[in-house]
């Protein structure tokens, strides 16, 4: 098997081959998203929803997030995998970032990591780069800064909020991001940052111009019921699938059905 490496990815943005990514947290998931053939495997941080039901992704420990990438990492043979840092582990201070991404490189074997803003961070993200870190740019509506938006709503629509990105995205190519996620801003702006960038973005919510697009698991194979942003495309409707199941095993237990003379020994 061929592994997939960040200069894999920049090559497919060179060659026009569009880029895959899906999240996991998990040894068994991770296996059944890299044998579908995913190019790049995300631990994000949106384990603080789907795996622990946090509200946001604030509370997740850097401690957790090497549990949740250790488990991925055992799952992978071929894709890149690439692990958020939370909320509070490099914004504040260079050192501190470095500190953080090599824990995080060192303990869960990991290929990279990501960092959410632009400018703001660039000496962590420098910081890291200047390590040996492959370090993926994440920019639009970035959850760790909800309390500063106050809504999950589409980021960039206004010109300011726009040129500021597209100026970010340029800065983060500059600082030597291998790639970089656009979530949940207009097409067109998502589109224009993807041509102004050598770089790869992976979008969510962004558009079909990104060069590759990335999707919660949790919520791509319909597990989670309450989440349907317009973005979303729900390829299974697997809330359905498991209550079923659960609801079939609890009625065959309830009346003796399972298990039977071939169940038994
Ligand atoms: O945490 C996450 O799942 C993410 C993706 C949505 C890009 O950051
Ligand atoms: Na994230």
């Amino acid at each position: 098997i061929k592994k997939v490496t960040t200069e894999t990815l920049r090559k497919m943005k060179f060659d026009k081959e569009k880029i895959t990514m899906l999240t996991a947290y998990d040894y068994t998931t991770a296996k059944m998203v890299d044998a579908g053939g995913v190019d790049a495997i995300l631990i994000g941080d949106s384990a603080a929803n789907v795996m622990a039901g946090h509200e946001t992704t604030l509370p997740i420990t850097l401690d957790q997030m090497i549990y949740h990438a250790q488990c991925v990492v055992r799952g992978v043979d071929r894709a890149l995998v690439v692990a958020d840092l939370p909320f509070g582990t490099y914004q504040s201070d260079p050192q501190k970032a470095l500190e953080s991404g090599v824990r995080m490189m060192k303990e869960s074997g990991a290929h990279a990591v990501k960092i959410e803003g632009g400018e703001e961070i660039a000496d962590s993200v420098s910081r890291l780069i200047n390590a040996g870190i492959p370090v993926m740019g994440h920019l639009g509506l970035t959850p760790q800064s909800i309390y500063q938006f106050g809504t999950y709503k589409v980021r960039a629509k206004e010109d300011a909020e726009a040129e500021k990105l597209i100026k970010d995205a340029k800065i983060l190519e500059e600082l030597g991001c291998f790639a970089l996620v656009l979530e949940k801003i207009p097409a067109d702006l998502a589109k224009k940052v993807s041509e102004s960038i050598s770089i790869p973005t992976i979008g969510i919510g962004a558009g079909p111009d990104c060069d590759g697009q990335v999707l919660v698991y949790h919520d791509m194979v319909g597990m989670n019921k309450g989440f349907s942003p317009k973005f979303l495309r729900r390829y299974l409707d697997l809330y359905t699938e498991i209550t079923g199941a659960v609801s079939q095993y609890v009625k065959d237990v309830k009346d003796v059905s399972f298990p039977n003379k071939n169940e038994s020994y």
